[in-house]
């Protein structure tokens, strides 16, 4: 059976007592929300690849509530790193560390690092700090579907599936946090996110992003496991609309569908970013053939956006 409340103090410290005893969480964060269990334990890890059905290759991040719990879990704190958490922490940012003994394996999924943020969401902090321990969470759809951004999305895939469901906003961002890697000289975005580009450039100039992020290719592998995989997609097939096209030429091409359901998406960056998955979901249950999403312009949160798109639609532009 799983429990299902609003997010409150009650409600929390009912849930910081589950995840003490190794159980599993739904909690809202500032992006999406995440499916929680203790980070320090292994079998209570492994509750969260079983509940979601997610590959064992790909890492989860560990989500903690001060600062000061970094050290333990990372070998070392750079002078970049330090520059990025003083400057974003608590935000929609994971960034990744050289880890530390105290992270279980099934965490990094075999790798020598470890992914950690510290989420802006002030109730998903209050568990953490509760829990007493890092919380491991992805985003908590199942394996293959879009991530959850309101409750129902995560009553749908995951009721029965894990302990408790903590229900409440998850604020204002819609998409995944920005996931950066700390381990070479200058920071790479594996995943781009709200805390844009540009923005980690005004703090550390040299910050690049993983070439493969905007194309498809057989030669460019993903630097972040999780990737690489086809996620956020709907069963429906999406298509990309340059940017460039009138309204008119968009009616044509609806028209040259001809007895196909076309879901046509027209909105600004920011307010992709904040629905594109509850239209991918809306999509689904609605029974469309076809989602077309009119592009935006790949820069500051349009890059995420884009990145989520085109992945979608493996590629597909008219
Ligand atoms: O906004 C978010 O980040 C949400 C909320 C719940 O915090 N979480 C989330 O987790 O999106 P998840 O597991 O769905 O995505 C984590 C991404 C995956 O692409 C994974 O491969 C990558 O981060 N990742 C985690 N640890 C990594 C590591 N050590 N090295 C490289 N990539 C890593
Ligand atoms: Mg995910």
């Amino acid at each position: 059976m799983t429990k299902i409340a609003e997010l409150n103090e009650i409600s929390l410290q009912i849930a910081a007592e589950l995840i003490k005893n190794n159980g599993t969480v739904v909690f809202p964060t500032e992006t999406v929300y995440g499916l929680g269990a203790n980070g320090l334990n292994s079998d209570a890890c492994k509750k969260i690849f079983a509940a979601k059905g997610r590959p064992a290759d790909n890492p989860l991040i560990l989500h903690i509530a001060h600062i000061e719990q970094l050290a333990e879990l990372t070998m070392e704190i750079t002078e970049t790193a330090e520059k990025l958490i003083n400057a974003f922490f608590p935000a929609p940012l994971t960034l990744i560390f050289k880890k530390s003994q105290l992270v279980p394996d099934i965490i990094s999924a075999g790798l020598d690092s470890v992914a950690v943020r510290m989420p802006a969401h002030k109730g998903a902090r209050r568990l953490i700090e509760l829990a007493g321990v890092p919380i491991a969470a992805p985003s908590a759809n199942l394996s293959g579907s879009p991530s959850p951004t309101r409750a129902e999305h995560v009553t749908a895939d995951l009721d029965g599936r894990v302990d408790m469901i903590l229900t409440g906003d998850t604020g204002v961002f819609g998409i995944e946090s920005t996931v950066v890697s700390l381990l070479g000289d200058y920071p790479v975005i594996l995943r781009p996110g709200t805390i844009t580009l540009e923005m980690l450039r005004e703090v550390v100039k040299g910050t690049e992003l993983d070439p493969s992020l905007l194309k498809q290719s057989q030669t460019l592998k993903p630097l972040a496991p999780g990737m690489k995989y086809k996620h956020y997609a709907p069963k429906a097939e999406v298509y990309v609309i340059s940017e460039h096209y009138t309204q008119a030429e968009i009616d044509t091409i609806v028209s040259d569908f001809k007895s196909k359901k076309i879901l046509v998406i027209n909105e600004n960056a920011e307010s992709l970013a904040q629905n594109l998955y509850a239209h991918f979901r809306r999509a689904d249950k609605d029974g469309y053939d076809i989602v077309l999403v009119k592009a935006v312009k790949a820069e500051d949160i349009g890059l995420a956006v884009m990145n989520r798109l085109l992945k979608a639609a493996n590629y597909k532009l008219l």
